[in-house]
């Protein structure tokens, strides 16, 4: 059967989570419904095995392998060979979820640098596109970034910032995650610097289950619900839902290198 090409792309969803357990099925073919496809990113090695699976059973539907900063205390140096094992699958297009998180401190903050720049030096050897988490931590980040060698292809997932730390990011050749808080009426904020974005840097994601858009804001989230982020954003850019849908689509496309799955 011929494979058809989802119109929109969730770069960012976490469907092995617990929360979807008693319908994980239906949840995915309510996003396949409204021709939704999205990548799961692993929270660490088992989440990260989880991905795999659920990206082999279904179309469109791709993985991504990382050790998010919550688990960072549980890196260590047998996770890269593992997890270049895990990069073998065709379905792995991406090194996430990783990054920093000094709002929740969940891991030692030294341990949570070192798992970073371990997995940053991984995806320039996969040459894997990396998705970034950042939550109160923009300084040290940054600073991560900009003292590499090589800054991997990437998204900083669900950006948060002034124009100017978007342009930053833009700067290190990475796109801007756009999630649900850009539905948001106390971000007008974020609206205002959205606007002024370049489209050709965004793409979009919804974090499932977390960061639900408006207007189901307060439930559980899921892919399908991305099109409420692409709305918001023609909204804001006063632009058409498909000029949206068809270049965040491509952008993710070319970022993740989904053509040929
Ligand atoms: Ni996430």
């Amino acid at each position: 059967m011929k494979q058809v090409k989802p119109k929109l792309i969730d770069t960012h969803a976490h469907l092995d989570m617990g929360h979807y357990d008693d319908d994980r099925e239906e949840v995915i073919e309510r996003a396949m419904k409204k021709s939704t496809g999205f990548i799961n990113m692993g929270l660490d090695l088992s989440s990260s095995k989880k991905s795999i699976e659920l990206a082999k059973s279904y179309d469109n539907v791709y993985a991504g392998i990382g050790f998010h900063p919550h688990e960072a205390s549980k890196f260590n140096s047998s996770t890269l060979d593992k997890f270049r094992e895990l990069s073998k699958h065709k379905v792995v297009k991406a090194i996430g979820e990783i990054g920093l998180d000094y709002y929740r401190d969940n891991s030692p903050r030294r341990k949570q640098r070192e798992a970073f720049v371990a997995q940053l030096e991984l995806a320039c050897e996969l040459e894997l596109p990396v998705s970034v988490h950042n939550r109160d931590s923009t300084e040290d980040l940054l600073r991560i970034l900009k003292s590499q060698t090589e800054v991997p292809a990437g998204v900083v997932h669900s950006f948060f910032g002034d124009y100017d730390l978007g342009e930053e990011f833009i700067d290190l050749g990475l796109y801007l995650g756009l999630s649900g808080p850009v539905t948001f009426d106390g971000n007008k904020r974020l609206g205002e610097t959205v606007k002024e974005l370049p489209l050709e840097r965004l793409v979009l994601e919804t974090d499932s289950p977390f960061l639900t858009p408006a207007p189901n804001r307060g439930k559980r989230n899921e892919p399908g619900y991305v099109e409420f982020v692409a709305k918001e954003l023609a909204y804001l850019k006063d632009i058409s839902f498909e000029v949206v849908s068809e270049t965040t689509t491509r952008n993710a496309r070319r970022l993740f290198d989904l053509n040929e799955c």
